[in-house]
């Protein structure tokens, strides 16, 4: 049994939207993501996830849940893996409990002990010592090591090794490896993209005749490699397909290695080479981070600018540096927060960073880091080169290519300056540019209207949502107004089991609620309602008043009892009713 703090903790800690993420491309889509369902099939989407609320509802299909829920169903898993796989993926430990039955959910006698990305990451690690040891009996890949100027303490720094030429060498260090299959549902080897098996069953090394990198998470953790071949051959570099420890998106070779050197310098350079980082970090320059030969991601923006204010993206001067420099700034305009600076240094045709400081030394490479491009400067710079500024048809194309991205920066000051600057190229005044690009002037909170929102149609609805979306709100519940009339409907029923829980966990009742409320409602035959109920909060934002929206939904509860307890006197006849029982009628009728 895994305690229900636990849980909650655990789902405080993971974001619904990464979690998701990993397996469905989601879209921006208001304050929610959106997608096509992963659940039915569909073209246009219906599928949303909310990031304060941290659920998916589909309104197509009705699936409905928290990251446990989505791991369980998507992942096919039982709720026991798939807490223990969201545990995994932010490293904590799941404890066991011997006790505390909970409601709504089946026990599962499959206690996993050690979890499977544990032993992954265990293969990592002994491929990466066996990849280590090889290298010093390689005369060829020390001979090309050095000859691309490496010394060894470098080499050694980085973990770097090499992959022996032949088809099972790894078979040295794993004794399973020619073990015939059937071998279980998971096979760690072929997990972690070391091993390929082919259609005939036969399996051999992914990386041959390879120097190797490691790439470590930001825990540390070896997740993937990437193998440069030695002199000439293609792929130049192979690396480690997506696996459940690996994705490029997400990852930054040495982002771990250059954490206190990023800290000490106060920011961090973005390269687009392994090869780069590790000529920069013999030079000194260990704030390096490369990305894996994908384009700079916002998730990679997000993880950098949690580690710095200053970002400073250095590419090739050649026109896939200028590509790969625009892409990185489309991805991270959403990101920016005012405070941060995002800047663009290309170096000279010819050059990458790493021959760049082989030739010109350290103090030469930080002076052109000093004169990197801010990213208004760049951004301004590139489209302007797209239009003739000289012409009104050229400004007005200008206006036109600024207007999607300025849409998606979310920093105020940025997101002015931007405009100003715009306004000053453009010729059109600051307040003409507002007007044509839609853009509000931002209004403060108690200015903004609050949009009126249709009540749910029955009082338990409304007291479900409340509930599920703040579970607080339960002391100030009066208990009477449930316990009222006699006959029950499957809505009372339900906001019953939803009072009883929060009752029975206090934990919960200080939480970000939703969510993990209702992943312990799993089985529970209140489930379908308590999930679309939840499903119709997706629309509350931050101007809900949820004081108001609870006593609106008591007031409605008491007032469906008064009319309840009326009819019932009513139906008497006048003169079988006692004279406390007419009292009780006039009071009624003025309330
Ligand atoms: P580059 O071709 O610029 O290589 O690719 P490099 O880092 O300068 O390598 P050297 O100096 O020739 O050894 C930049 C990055 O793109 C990815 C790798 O991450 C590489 O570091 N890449 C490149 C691949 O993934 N596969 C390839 O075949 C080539
Ligand atoms: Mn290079």
């Amino acid at each position: 049994m895994i305690p229900h703090s636990f849980i909650q903790d655990l789902l405080n800690r993971v974001d619904i939207i990464d979690v998701i993420e990993r397996h469905v491309p989601l879209k921006k889509a208001g304050a929610n993501y959106s997608a096509c369902c992963p659940f039915h099939s569909e073209k246009t989407p219906s599928f949303t996830v909310s990031p304060t609320k941290q659920f998916y509802h589909c309104f197509g299909c009705g699936a409905h849940g928290s990251a446990v829920g989505f791991m369980m169903e998507y992942g096919g898993l039982n709720f026991i893996e798939a807490v223990n796989d969201l545990a995994d993926r932010v490293g904590i430990q799941v404890p066991t409990q011997q006790s505390e039955p909970h409601p709504g959910v089946s026990e599962s006698r499959e206690q996993r002990t050690g979890s499977s990305s544990q032993n992954l990451f265990e293969v990592m690690s002994v491929a990466t010592r066996f990849y280590r040891d090889q290298l010093k009996h390689s005369e060829s890949a020390v001979t090309y090591l050095k000859k691309r100027g490496l010394t060894g303490e470098t080499a050694s720094r980085f973990a770097i090794g090499y992959a022996p030429a032949g088809w099972q060498n790894l078979a040295e260090v794993f004794s399973d490896y020619r073990v015939k299959a059937p071998r279980g549902p998971i096979d760690p080897l072929v997990e972690t993209g070391l091993v390929v098996e082919n259609d005939d069953g036969k399996r051999y090394d992914r990386f041959r005749d390879r120097i190797m990198f490691p790439i470590l998470n930001q825990k540390g953790m070896i997740v993937g490699f990437g193998g440069r071949v030695l002199e000439q051959g293609e792929p130049k570099y192979l690396n480690s397909p997506e696996t459940p420890l690996f994705e490029k998106g997400r990852e930054l070779y040495n982002l771990f290695g250059a954490r206190k050197a990023i800290r000490e310098a106060g920011r961090v350079v973005v390269v687009e080479g392994y090869m780069d980082v590790v000529a920069l970090s013999q030079h000194s320059v260990n704030y390096a981070v490369a990305t894996l030969g994908t384009a700079t991601t916002p998730y990679h923006i997000q993880k950098l600018l949690r580690q710095t204010d200053d970002v400073v993206f250095c590419f090739d001067g050649d026109k896939a540096g200028r590509k790969a420099a625009w892409r990185a700034l489309e991805n991270s305009l959403a990101q920016l927060v005012d405070g941060k600076s995002l800047s663009f240094l290309f170096l000279p045709e010819g050059e990458d960073p790493d021959s760049y400081i082989r030739k010109a030394g350290k103090n030469a490479f930080e002076e052109m880091l000093g004169q990197a491009l801010p990213l208004s400067v760049f951004l301004f710079k590139e489209l302007s080169g797209r239009a003739d500024l000289k012409t009104s048809e050229g400004r007005a194309k200008l206006v036109q290519e600024v207007k999607p991205l300025l849409a998606q920066v979310a920093a105020p000051m940025l997101a002015l300056m931007l405009l100003k600057r715009l306004a000053e190229l453009s010729g059109a005044s600051q307040g003409e540019l507002e007007d044509l690009l839609q853009i509000r002037r931002v209004a403060s909170p108690q200015s903004r209207a609050r949009v009126p929102r249709p009540k749910p149609a029955s009082p338990y609805r409304w007291l479900m949502q409340v509930l599920l979306h703040s579970p607080g709100y339960i002391h100030k519940l009066e208990r009477g107004l449930l316990a009222g009339p006699s006959e029950s409907n499957e809505e009372m029923a339900a906001v019953a089991a939803l009072v009883e829980f929060i009752d029975s966990y206090p934990h919960i009742q200080g939480g970000k609620g939703a969510s993990s409320t209702i992943t312990y409602f799993h089985d529970s035959p209140h489930r379908a309602l308590l999930e679309k109920a939840e499903s119709e909060t997706l629309t509350w934002d931050e101007s809900i008043d949820l004081d108001a929206e609870f006593s609106g939904a008591l007031a409605r509860l008491r007032d469906m009892q008064r009319k309840k307890r009326m009819t019932e006197l009513h139906s008497k006849s006048l003169s079988a009713l006692t004279s406390e029982e007419r009292l009780e009628y006039q009071r009624l009728m003025l309330s």
